[in-house]
């Protein structure tokens, strides 16, 4: 397994990568009352001791009460909170490594708790938790106009604490995704009813005040996708054209890269190309984008959730796109939870060390 165009290093304002390889953001539920540990810590400085070029943290919540629906999530706001990113970027920064916090707010997305109930209920665009499934009143202005100031103080609290970027997370039917998804976006002012152009206006609003907080060299990413935990087979844009009013709507507004979630990255976006998300969201913005899903791996991750195992597979496919630079960067999820020396095998053909993926890993924080 030759991997040359993986180990290419990347530049980009600012953001020196020593390869291609981003670690994918992973909800780990390690963080007690939304507070890392000096294990999780720990556990992302095995990564940067592992060569990934950038990590991307699990998805920690912004300054919201209903931004998460788990207290083991690790939160991005208050000052015990801060204080342990701190810590875990200067583990990061000690073993050489790079790090962007993924800033999240689940929205509609409920709780397995039966408990959990956030003060003020669930934020979500139009009060539905997929189509057809009310359970209250949609955001008012003032609480979108809140969760923007969340999304934006986070952002500058990342830049303070030295982290090298911020993601945004805009995927998967979260609350940024169900604003984009007429599925669960009804509203008929600015946020909602013209369109796609309406409904990724929260999202660049968002980015705009992400911007103004950071300045125009941090780097901003934002994680997207066609589909949603809602609906697998929901898709935003159903053509290049519809793809390109989208995702033009997030340059404009002031992301710099844009993170493309598939669950299989060979998969084509559009009849008549092989291309896939990333290779059509670089085409169409020309900015750098980075693909992920079962990369690696031969099953995908939401099979795997649910217990079925994966084993390594071939990075040909992989090295093929990469080396006609159909996109940036690769986000490798699985893999890396499972093993933080993915990078250092993969780099140095010791194929037959790569692990398989077991649900199992998703218990320890290896
Ligand atoms: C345990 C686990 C937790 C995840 N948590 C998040 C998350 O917090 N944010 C996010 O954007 N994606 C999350 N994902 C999706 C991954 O980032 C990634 O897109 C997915 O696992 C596919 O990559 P893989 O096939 O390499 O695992 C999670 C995936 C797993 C397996």
């Amino acid at each position: 397994m030759a991997a040359d165009a993986l180990f290419r290093p990347f530049a980009f304002k600012g953001l020196n990568l020593k390869n291609r390889i981003v670690m994918a953001p992973m909800t780990r539920s390690f963080s007690p009352d939304g507070v890392a540990t000096e294990e999780v810590a720990q556990y992302y400085r095995r990564r940067a001791e592992g060569e990934v070029g950038l990590i991307v943290s699990e998805g920690t919540g912004v300054d919201r009460p209903g931004s998460l629906n788990d207290r083991n999530i690790p939160r991005f706001h208050g000052e015990k909170e801060l204080a342990a990113w701190k810590r875990v970027i200067d583990q990061v920064h000690e073993a050489g490594g790079v790090m962007a916090p993924q800033l999240w707010h689940v929205g509609a997305v409920r709780s397995r708790d039966p408990e959990w109930n956030p003060e003020g209920g669930y934020d979500s665009p139009s009060g539905l938790s997929s189509p057809g499934k009310k359970f209250g009143e949609g955001m008012s202005e003032e609480t979108v106009a809140d969760a923007i100031r969340a999304f934006a103080e986070a952002a500058a609290h990342a830049k303070a604490l030295g982290f090298e970027a911020v993601e945004l997370h805009g995927a998967h039917g979260y609350l940024i995704d169900q604003f984009f998804w007429d599925g669960t976006n009804e509203r008929e002012d600015a946020y909602g009813s013209k369109g796609l152009p309406g409904r990724a206006r929260f999202a660049a609003d968002i980015l705009k005040a992400v911007r103004k907080a950071v300045g125009p060299d941090y780097p901003i990413i934002i994680r997207i996708s066609q589909w949603k935990q809602q609906d697998f087979n929901v898709r935003l844009a159903h053509d290049p054209k519809s793809m390109e009013t989208w995702l033009t709507a997030l340059t404009d507004a002031g992301a710099d890269i844009l993170h493309c979630s598939q669950r299989r990255f060979w998969e084509p976006e559009f009849e008549g190309s092989d291309l896939n998300f990333a290779g059509w969201a670089k085409k169409l913005t020309g900015a750098p984008t980075i693909t992920v899903g079962s990369v690696g791996l031969s099953g995908e991750f939401v099979a795997a959730m649910g217990g079925e195992g994966s084993q390594p597979a071939s990075l040909d496919e992989l090295e093929r796109r990469l080396e006609r630079d159909e996109f940036d960067l690769v986000a490798v999820g699985r893999a890396l939870l499972q093993d933080p020396e993915w990078v250092l095998k993969v780099r140095d053909g010791r194929t037959d060390e790569l692990k398989s993926f077991e649900r199992s890993a998703m218990g320890v924080l290896y």
